[in-house]
């Protein structure tokens, strides 16, 4: 598989991007070679291209098998967290590495790992989150890694954050662990989360892109819940209905955005809420309690349990934000993914349908991310056509 499929995508890559050259300019692609390839632009050398991109929704879609995929061999990237490194810990099937997103209207670009280290130059990225934040960092993380054996990565890390650095390129990649965004402070009954305190947000002004993703800790109880209280309003609560004190705390990180961030430095996205796998009756197999089964992605573009409660939340809170923020809308399309969790193939054993296969599904994630923050071109070229005819 490995490098023989590399070497047959680039085929394909290479000749669709001749057929660009052709309908638009050389200019724009030979100073890119990225953008969104739109299928009826392709046949038609439509003008609008600029309006058909806006409207190509790249979250709606299915997943194709592509043998040309994975996009790296998870044994030529050092450090995955053993909670995700399938391969390594005996996954047998292999099928799973091998789909690709493929939206409705357009095609996503395949990931470029120079390209991407190239653009991104003296910039930080910073993930802020729970493990799902590490998950997809640990993918991004992968995808730069392989594509540039040779260069210089540097790796810090202390309690707050988890840094590596792409000295060549100036590049940081930094993950700053938060389970809710809000803070969590030690009084003398407890601790206490606040739901409208957010002290972080100086650290995370000083980024050129945030990524942000917090939920699966919301319904944490018992031993494993990491406060005592909760607060807000002034008021002190032992527990309240966790859906509400979720959206208190997004309205909260909504608050701090419009206030603090600068969005000529700051691109400021939104990890859609990741979707687990326990409930066989969600996916058509009832009576299942988990993914171990699982080889296959779903059909079709659409899942029938629907999205999950908290995904509205979370849409209604982002749509009073007035500042730009982009949501990696990635719920759907892996909930298509029952296949794509470690299940029991992780470096503890136990069964994990939340987390995703390294290798994997966050790669499309990361795909996702570099589509949507260098969709620049598409632009550009949109203009050079309607110069050019
Ligand atoms: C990944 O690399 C390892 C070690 O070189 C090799 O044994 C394995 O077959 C490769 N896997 C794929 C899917 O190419
Ligand atoms: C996210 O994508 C799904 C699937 O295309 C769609 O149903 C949902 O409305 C989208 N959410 C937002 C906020 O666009
Ligand atoms: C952790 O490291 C970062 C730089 O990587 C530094 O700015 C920060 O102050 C450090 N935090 C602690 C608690 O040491
Ligand atoms: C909490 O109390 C402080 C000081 O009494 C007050 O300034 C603040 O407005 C109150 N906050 C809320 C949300 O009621
Ligand atoms: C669910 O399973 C039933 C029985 O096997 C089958 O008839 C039906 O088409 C399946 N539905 C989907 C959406 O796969
Ligand atoms: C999904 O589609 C493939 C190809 O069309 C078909 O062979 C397979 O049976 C389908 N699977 C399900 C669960 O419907
Ligand atoms: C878009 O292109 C302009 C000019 O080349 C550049 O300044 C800007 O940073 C680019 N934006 C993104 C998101 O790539």
């Amino acid at each position: 598989m490995g490098t023989s499929g590399v070497q047959r995508s680039c085929h394909v890559f290479a000749a669709a991007i001749v057929v660009v050259v052709v309908l638009s300019c050389f200019i724009c692609v030979a100073s890119s070679e990225m953008f969104l390839f739109n299928k009826s632009t392709r046949r038609s050398g439509d003008m609008k291209l600029e309006e058909q991109r806006s409207r190509c929704d790249l979250y709606q879609g299915s997943w194709v098998y592509d043998d040309s995929y994975p996009l790296y061999n998870s044994s030529a990237c050092s450090n995955i967290r053993k909670e995700f490194d399938c391969q390594k810990y005996g996954r047998p099937d292999c099928l799973y590495l091998s789909y690709r997103w493929q939206p409705n209207d357009c095609d996503l670009p395949r990931f470029d790992g120079q390209d991407f280290l190239k653009r991104f130059e003296g910039k930080k990225i910073m993930f802020v989150g729970d493990s799902l934040s590490l998950n997809h960092m640990q993918s991004l993380l992968c995808l730069l890694q392989t594509a540039v054996p040779n260069s210089n990565i540097i790796k810090q890390r202390n309690d707050t954050f988890s840094t590596v650095i792409f000295q060549d390129y100036g590049v940081s990649v930094i993950l700053l662990s938060s389970h809710y965004f809000v803070d969590i402070e030690v009084e003398k009954d407890g601790r206490v989360l606040k739901l409208d305190s957010i002290k972080n947000g100086d650290i995370w002004k000083n980024m050129d892109v945030l990524i942000f993703n917090t939920w699966q800790w919301w319904y944490r109880a018992g031993p494993k819940q990491p406060w005592d209280y909760i607060e807000y309003g002034n008021k002190t609560f032992k527990d309240m209905d966790r859906m509400v004190a979720f959206r208190r705390a997004l309205t909260t990180w909504a608050k701090w955005v419009d206030s603090d961030v600068d969005p000529t430095k700051t691109t400021v996205f939104f990890q859609g809420i990741s979707p687990s796998h326990y409930r066989g009756e969600e996916w058509n197999e009832t009576g299942r309690t988990n993914c171990g089964m699982e080889k296959l992605p779903m059909n079709g573009s659409t899942y029938s349990a629907g999205l999950p409660e908290a995904s509205y939340v979370l849409q209604e809170v982002l749509s009073g934000i007035k500042k730009p923020v982009q949501l990696l809308n990635i719920t759907t399309l892996s909930q298509l993914r029952k296949d794509a969790h470690p299940s029991s193939y992780n470096g503890f054993k136990g069964m994990d349908c939340t987390h995703w296969c390294v290798a994997g599904l966050p790669d499309t994630w990361n795909q996702l991310l570099y589509a949507e923050l260098f969709n620049n071109c598409t632009n550009s070229k949109a203009k050079k056509i309607k110069v050019g005819i």
